[in-house]
C-alpha cells in the first residue's frame, strides 16, 4: 500500500532535478556549410501524434542552438549503454572548438529527408524539421515535425525490446540503464 510521505522544500535552482533520470538522447545538426555537430539532451519530449511532433530544448548559448536556429533541422539519435563515454565526452566540449564527428570516432550517415546526419551507433534516428521555437527562459524549446525515422530491426517493430536493449539515462551527473517492468 502506498503511503504519503512527509515533505520537505525544494531549493528552487535544484528543483528540475526532480524530474530525473531522464533519458539521453544524441542530437545532430548542422551549420550553414554543411559541418555536422552533435549535442547530447536530456530535456526531450514528443508533443504531438498528429502530425508527429518532438521537442527539444537546448540552452541559448550552446553552438548548437545557433546551428538548429540557422538551418532549421535536426536528427534525434537514440544512444544505447555502450555509447556512454562518447556520450560524456561530448557533453563536454563544444562543436564551436572541435569536430565532434571526428573526436569522438562516430560514423555520419545520411539521412533520408534532412541534411545532419545520422550516427551510426545509434539504435533508432528521428529526422525533424523544426516547425515553431519557443523562448523558455534560458533555453530554447525546438519543436520539429518528424519526416522520416528509422530503427534497428532486431530492437523496435512498433516498441524498443528491452530484452535486447539497454536505453541510457542521466542522473547526477551520472548514467544508470532501465530496470525491470513493474
Ligand atoms: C547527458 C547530457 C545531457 C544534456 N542535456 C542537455 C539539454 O537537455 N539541453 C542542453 O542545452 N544541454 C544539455 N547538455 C549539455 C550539452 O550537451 C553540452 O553543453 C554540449 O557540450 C554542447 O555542445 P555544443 O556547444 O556543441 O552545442 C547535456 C549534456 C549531457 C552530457
Amino acid at each position: 500500500m502506498s503511503q504519503i510521505s512527509e515533505k520537505v522544500d525544494v531549493e528552487l535552482d535544484v528543483a528540475t532535478r526532480l524530474m530525473y533520470p531522464r533519458p539521453v538522447v544524441l542530437i545532430t545538426c548542422i551549420d550553414s556549410s554543411g559541418k555536422p555537430n552533435i549535442i547530447p539532451v536530456a530535456w526531450t519530449m514528443p508533443t504531438s501524434f498528429d502530425p508527429p511532433l518532438v521537442a527539444i530544448s537546448i540552452a541559448l548559448k550552446r553552438y548548437s542552438h545557433k546551428l538548429i536556429t540557422e538551418t532549421r533541422e535536426f536528427v534525434i539519435n537514440i544512444p544505447t549503454k555502450e555509447l556512454v563515454k562518447k556520450i560524456d565526452y561530448l557533453g563536454s566540449v563544444s562543436g564551436m572548438d572541435v569536430e565532434k564527428f571526428d573526436k569522438s570516432g562516430l560514423t555520419a550517415l545520411p539521412a533520408k529527408r534532412v541534411k545532419p546526419p545520422l550516427i551510426g551507433e545509434c539504435i533508432a534516428h528521428i529526422e525533424c524539421e523544426l516547425v515553431s521555437k519557443l523562448e523558455t527562459g534560458d533555453h530554447t524549446i525546438f519543436v520539429g515535425k518528424v519526416v522520416a525515422a528509422q530503427s534497428d530491426k532486431n530492437i523496435f517493430a512498433t516498441d524498443y525490446n528491452l530484452n535486447k536493449v539497454r536505453l541510457i539515462l542521466r542522473h547526477k551527473k551520472r548514467y544508470l540503464t532501465l530496470g525491470e517492468y513493474i
